[in-house]
């Protein structure tokens, strides 16, 4: 396994990070390829919780290279609060082991407040996608207008100056005539950005060559997705997505390595679905049952705090997710949050309008108006946290892993059963 891309199934929060921290030991980089601020990635060590955001879960293992590639968004300070955050903590985070990409962009203050903005004024018309607030969008779209800021510039200042003032020459009206907000100095912005280069520049390195001299010296690379599939900004449930490419392609272009060498996608998939933010989500419970799964679950999200959307597993969603990253082999987490109900259901078709559909749409009307089909399997009450091998699984819950890899298309090789690191069951 030269080279195995981690990705999410569903709308994030599957588990991503369990799961990494858990495959470790074979690996010796772990890259972080899209996606910035906006991730909360869950780790526990002992009773030591450690949530992510920016910086990938492998730190948490010495002797192990982090790498923050060109896909991402980056913003400095949240970077630096995580560094110290984990150095407090007596994990030790340096040039040698985190490297951070000469080629991603920067998370400006401005990116932070115009999402904060566009997303108030959006409330209005009931429009709002629901971000978590961290400039992620605003970055994207000055990354692709050509109006970003990149890691390089952190150490060419009169440039990095320059580029910001032509940035805000445009931003400032639209935050004066659209927003009513007071214009931003330049200078200001500019010397907010700089402050923190200094400490991060021993961590600054060409990420793409650094990865394919690795990949020739045989080491073994993790890629760590950040979101999920239906959050992709191509093939999730558009408006209501993150603003990159969560799906296995986006490894390739957002770390400089070719797809060519990236020869595993490993899936991560919740037995149950959850969803935080606003969109479509064809099977969710807004009765008790999804409240009972929320608690049980835990499901509040790690950097916004914000309660998740709960419902029952959606096939058609793991199945699409399972054929745009090429799949070989899943990863499904909290089967023990399932301990308890009765029955469980697993959405294995829609229809809309009366006719059947099973395969997930790109019209959002369609997604909206879906019915899941269901068929209902039995439940367990039996703890799960204690099994490690698959036959000590009660028969029930045997028999739920069994269908949901029948009609997810991919066989499931870890099952989660606890959040420890070593709650996990090798298939
Ligand atoms: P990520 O963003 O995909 O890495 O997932 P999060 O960390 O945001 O959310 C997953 C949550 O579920 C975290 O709190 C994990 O500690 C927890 N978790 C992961 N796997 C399992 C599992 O198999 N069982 C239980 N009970 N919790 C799990
Ligand atoms: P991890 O990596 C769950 C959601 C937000 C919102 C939408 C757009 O922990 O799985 P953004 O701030 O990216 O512009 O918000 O995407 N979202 C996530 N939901 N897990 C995440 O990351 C998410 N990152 C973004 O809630 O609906
Ligand atoms: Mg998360």
């Amino acid at each position: 396994m030269p080279a195995m891309v981690i990705v999410g199934m569903q709308w994030g929060d599957e588990g991503k990070a369990k799961v990494l921290d858990a495959l470790c030991d074979e690996i010796d980089i772990v890259v972080r390829f899209q996606g910035g601020a906006n991730a909360g990635h869950t780790v526990y060590v002992g009773k030591e919780r450690y949530a992510f955001h920016l910086v990938p879960s492998g730190i948490l293992h010495e002797n192990k290279v982090c790498v923050i590639a060109n896909g991402c968004v980056v913003d400095p300070a949240q970077l630096l609060k995580e560094i110290d955050a984990l150095h407090q903590r007596g994990v030790k985070v340096d040039g040698s082991n985190l490297k951070l990409s000469d080629r991603a962009q920067i998370v400006m203050p401005y990116h932070k407040l115009v999402d904060q903005l566009s997303e108030k004024r959006k409330e209005a018309s009931g429009k709002k996608i629901g971000t978590t607030g961290r400039g992620i969008g605003p970055a994207y779209v000055d990354k692709i207008a050509r109006s970003g800021i990149r890691v390089s510039d952190l150490l060419n200042p009169g440039f990095l100056r320059e580029r910001v003032a032509a940035r805000l020459d445009e931003l400032n009206a639209v935050l004066q005539h659209v927003y009513g907000e007071k214009p931003l100095d330049p200078k200001a912005v500019a010397d907010e950005v700089l402050a923190s280069a200094e400490r991060l520049k021993p961590c600054i390195a060409d990420t793409a060559q650094y990865l394919n001299a690795a990949l020739d010296a045989r080491k073994r690379l993790l890629f760590e997705g950040a979101q999920g599939t239906l959050l992709d900004i191509d093939h999730g449930t558009y408006p209501y997505v993150t603003s990159s490419n969560s799906t296995a392609g986006g490894a390739a272009t957002g770390s400089g390595v070719s797809p060519k060498r990236i020869e595993t996608a490993l899936g991560v998939v919740k037995a149950y679905t959850t969803r935080v933010g606003a969109g479509p989500f064809p099977t969710e419970l807004l009765d008790a049952q999804g409240e009972a799964l929320r608690q049980r679950g835990g499901e509040f999200g790690t950097t916004t705090g914000r309660p998740r959307r709960c419902g029952w597993f959606d096939a058609v969603a793991v199945r699409y997710a399972v054929e745009v990253s090429g799949v070989d082999a899943l990863a499904l987490t909290k089967l023990d949050v399932l301990t308890g109900e009765r029955e469980l259901k697993v959405c294995t078709h829609y229809t809309v309008d009366g006719r059947m559909l099973d395969r997930f749409p790109a019209d959002l009307s369609l997604v909206e108006r879906a019915q899941p089909v269901y068929e209902t399997l039995p439940g367990w009450s039996e703890t799960l946290d204690a099994c490690r091998r698959f036959a000590e699984l009660p028969a029930a819950a045997q028999a739920y892993v069994k269908r949901l890899e029948q009609c997810s298309g991919a066989p499931v090789r870890y099952i989660g059963v606890g959040a420890a690191r070593d709650a996990l069951i090798r298939c």
